[in-house]
């Protein structure tokens, strides 16, 4: 019950306030899922870094649904730069986020849940409850929009916090808009599909710290995953996020000055029929440098039944997911072992 899985948590620590020469036995992963194990690196590799700033340029645009539409093919993420948001506004919500998590622990604990569906969530791991290997990883969630709706119930403190956060929020759920609208573009769909969907639909954001780690070989700040919702837009402090290449190689993604990283979740993959594919991603962390990292969740109301857009489907692309909500989608989660990958293939 609630009380004694605070317990366990309290007696586990935070990371944040962990201070160790060697990484405790619960954290480290078996020799297959290590990081280095799997690691290559291609030098040539370049991952694609797209220049907004023509998005409303009326005969400039197309290019960039054609950059966005091979990225989405090949990989499921991109990164944008020029993208509306400043960088103040991106400093300011790192700067109150790492605020958060160099606060005591005691004040923290007071947002702690293993409840999925708690509105604002402070937690260790993935789920401290139940991960057999915990990952190397504090964070705290919240539901953001309407913003309206939810900015009272998040931290207090640093007393900056809502103002700085939600700042942020607001901006990039503006610029999830956007982005939505140039991905249904580039599967040839009307950039106002969905949209009333797409506006009743859910901003979670995942505030993340990854402290240094003595070992930073024997964990990971997150396992290998792809997001279930639409599009994840992330902010990095320094590098750490790895994604996965077709041919199942780990790619590092550098940290590029001003950029947002842009990764599509497995609504998107479902909605284009499986021409394009969700990422799978994981967080890598370091020896020497805390990372703090804002993933915003973005996904279709919780009821809505996904499918392939009819437009993509014909007798040579064969519907090849079955419908499913997101409610579904997390009831599926919360019965299975999220650690294992790619969930979106067991809904075809
Ligand atoms: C995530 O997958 O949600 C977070 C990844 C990161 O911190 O880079
Ligand atoms: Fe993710």
């Amino acid at each position: 019950g609630e009380s004694s899985s605070k317990g366990s948590f309290t007696s586990a620590m935070t990371l944040t306030q962990l201070r160790v020469p060697r990484v405790p036995q619960r954290y480290v992963l078996p020799p297959s899922q290590r990081p280095n194990s799997s690691l290559t690196l291609h030098p040539s590799t370049t991952l694609p870094i797209i220049d907004l700033s023509s998005l409303h340029h009326p005969s400039l645009r197309s290019q960039i649904i054609d950059e966005v539409r091979l990225a989405c093919k090949e990989i499921g993420f991109f990164q944008v730069i020029n993208h509306g948001i400043s960088p103040s506004l991106m400093k300011d919500a790192l700067d109150t986020a790492t605020g958060f998590f160099n606060l005591p622990t005691e004040e923290k604990m007071l947002m702690v849940s293993d409840n999925v569906h708690q509105p604002v969530r402070y937690g260790t791991s993935l789920n401290h409850v139940n991960d057999e290997v915990h990952f190397w990883r504090d964070f705290i969630k919240h539901y953001s929009h309407p913003i309206s709706k939810w900015i009272h119930l998040w931290p207090s403190n640093p007393p900056s916090y809502k103002e700085k956060m939600g700042n942020y929020a607001v901006a990039v759920q503006n610029l999830q808009k956007q982005l939505v609208e140039v991905v249904l573009e580039s599967l040839g769909l009307n950039p106002n599909y969905l949209e009333k969907e797409f506006e009743k639909g859910s901003q979670v954001m995942a505030v993340n710290c990854y402290p240094a780690c003595p070992q930073p070989e024997l964990v990971l700040g997150m396992p290998p995953h792809s997001d279930y919702g639409s599009l994840t837009i992330l902010l990095q402090s320094c590098p750490g996020l790895q994604l996965m290449d077709h041919d199942e190689k780990w790619l590092p993604v550098p940290k590029v000055e001003g950029s947002l990283i842009v990764q599509l979740g497995d609504q998107m993959e479902v909605l284009s029929n499986g021409l394009y594919k969700s990422v799978v991603h994981r967080a890598t962390v370091s020896l020497d440098k805390e990372r703090v990292s804002i993933a915003s969740l973005h996904s279709l109301a919780l009821e809505k039944k996904v499918r392939p857009a009819a437009e993509l489907v014909d007798e040579q692309h064969p519907m090849s997911y079955k419908e499913f909500s997101f409610q579904d989608f997390l009831d599926f989660i919360s019965r299975n072992d999220i650690t294992k990958g790619r969930f979106i293939d067991t809904f075809k």
